[in-house]
């Protein structure tokens, strides 16, 4: 077994070290320099774990599937999608990334998390809380513990696969097209801008370039908010332009 996860912001890296963890699997970010080949073809079982953006599964594993389709064909599928309050059918939205049957989903979890998109004014700071962050990480863990008790007798379960949830998430998803769109041509530098290049080297896309002295992009964001979370200055926004106030330093 093994697990890939993609996280802007850590909490799908910290849903996918408990997994590993407590199932004593491999544990690898996409965003490894790796061979991933050799990885999907020595696994029977293959777990994922990602943000929900919308009820959409990011475009960064969406791509890294399409790159691997072939490989996954036939294997099982453990899929777990981080959300701040409701992905409708997060789960789900990944396991549709592949023709019918084509892998056997064995578990499809949700997990509650913190808020990473901390410059969206309906979403108070106070969602960031240390008590709060504490609280959900308490909670996280004694969630995996008993989904791994699950997975280890056999019990199949798949959150956010009925009709409900796919309707909530066919809604989600036509809400966020124009936003996951918007993001690309999207990107905002203030001129709190150091030009110190920590975005450019921690983007996951490598959208992020520094060219005459400003900081540009090459419209190939996956709005994962990690840039935004991280800037010394507070200086860079995607998608959403409201002030960041406090950034999510992960769990
Ligand atoms: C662009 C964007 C869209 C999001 N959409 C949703 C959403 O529809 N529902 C939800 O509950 N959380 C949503 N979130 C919150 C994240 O899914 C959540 O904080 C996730 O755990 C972040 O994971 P990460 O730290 O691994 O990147 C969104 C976050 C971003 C950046
Ligand atoms: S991390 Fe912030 S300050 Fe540094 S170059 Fe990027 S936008 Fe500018
Ligand atoms: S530009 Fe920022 S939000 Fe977009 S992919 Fe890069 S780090 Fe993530």
């Amino acid at each position: 077994m093994v697990i890939f996860y993609f996280s802007g912001t850590g909490n799908s890296k910290h849903i996918a070290e408990l997994f590993a963890q407590k199932m004593n699997c491999a544990c690898h970010s996409i965003e490894e320099d790796t061979d991933f080949e050799a990885l999907i073809k020595s696994a029977e079982t293959i777990a994922f774990c990602y943000p929900i953006y919308f009820s959409r599964v990011p475009r960064i594993m969406r791509e890294f599937v399409s790159v691997n389709t072939e490989l996954l064909k036939g294997k099982k599928l453990i899929i777990f999608c981080t959300q701040l309050i409701l992905s409708g059918d997060g789960a789900r939205a990944f396991a549709a990334l592949f023709p019918k049957n084509y892998m056997q989903v064995i578990y499809a979890e949700h997990f509650f998390m913190p808020n990473n998109v901390t410059n969206f004014s309906i979403l108070p700071d106070s969602l960031i809380s240390d008590k709060r962050i504490k609280k959900i990480a308490l909670k996280a863990g004694e969630k995996m513990q008993k989904v791994c008790g699950d997975i280890k007798r056999g019990k199949v379960h798949k959150r956010g696969f009925n009709v409900g949830s796919r309707a909530l998430g066919l809604f989600q998803a036509w809400l966020v097209k124009p936003s996951e769109k918007k993001a690309n041509n999207s990107v905002k530098i203030t001129q709190n801008c150091t030009n110190c290049e920590l975005c450019v080297l921690i983007c996951p896309m490598k959208n992020l370039v520094l060219e005459n002295e400003k900081i540009t992009h090459r419209h190939n964001c996956t709005v994962c908010y990690r840039c935004v979370n991280k800037c010394p200055q507070k200086a860079i926004t995607v998608a959403f332009h409201g002030k960041v106030k406090k950034q999510y330093k992960g769990l």
